[in-house]
């Protein structure tokens, strides 16, 4: 189990039921039941191979009974009624900003979610902000040496954030957090590098663009002087 799957699963709640969309080689569910997971547990995935990639893990570790096992696409591989957990996990942050988006029984206070983007997790932080969501929690795993963003959300909240947190997560919850100033690093280089490319480019139309960056780049810089006061 690598460190970015342990730590979605430290995010999870012990509930009465928990679908993992995506579920792929399935070790999430089966790593759940280990731990004592006692409620409905479904594995999901779009894909027949992922799937028979789970059903025979589960095989492998004999808790094949234990876990409900659906192709589907997104949430449509469970009843809502059966759970109250949903993980989104490994894939993009538009890929799962779609997945929640199908399915509007998600827009309740009911269920938790905890959503791993792999990539461009600013666009589901927006989604979420956007569409009510509240961001309860935020956390950072480094494997091989790649950062991964780890989220838990709930319907019917509020969060505000400044545009670079789009880019980080919210500042207060990863203040002191040991990945956090590598993280900030990574994105400071980032912007400086988008900013020197579109002032060589230099146009009227790329101004405006380039005033945004500026605005992420300096909430950036405030917030890594932040972490090493
Ligand atoms: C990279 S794997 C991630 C596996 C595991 N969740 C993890 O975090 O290690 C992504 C999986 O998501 C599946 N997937 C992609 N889009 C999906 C969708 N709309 N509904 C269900 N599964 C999907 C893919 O088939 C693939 O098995």
């Amino acid at each position: 189990m690598n460190k970015r799957l342990l730590c979605v699963i430290s995010h999870i709640p012990f509930g009465t039921g928990l679908i993992d969309v995506g579920t792929d080689h399935g070790y999430l569910p089966i790593e759940l039941l280990r731990r004592g997971y006692r409620g409905c547990l479904y594995a999901s995935d779009i894909r027949s191979g992922p799937l028979q990639a789970a059903v025979r893990s589960a095989q492998e570790a004999g808790l094949e009974d234990c876990i409900e096992f659906r192709l589907a696409d997104g949430l449509d591989g469970c009843d809502p009624d059966t759970v109250d957990t949903i993980v989104i996990a490994g894939m993009g942050g538009d890929t799962i900003c779609g997945i929640l988006d199908r399915a509007e029984w998600c827009m309740d206070p009911r269920y938790t979610l905890v959503l791993q983007p792999m990539t461009r997790a600013e666009v589901l932080r927006y989604w979420l902000i956007n569409n009510e969501f509240e961001i309860l929690e935020e956390d950072l795993a480094e494997d091989a040496g790649i950062l991964y963003s780890v989220l838990k959300a709930r319907f019917g909240g509020c969060t505000r954030l400044k545009e670079a947190e789009l880019y980080t997560g919210s500042c207060s919850m990863l203040h002191g957090h040991s990945l956090f100033p590598g993280l900030l690093d990574r994105q400071i280089h980032r912007f400086r590098q988008m900013q020197q490319g579109m002032e060589a480019a230099a146009t009227r139309e790329t101004s405006g663009r380039s005033a945004i960056l500026l605005t992420v780049l300096s909430q950036l810089e405030e917030m890594r002087a932040h972490e090493d006061a």
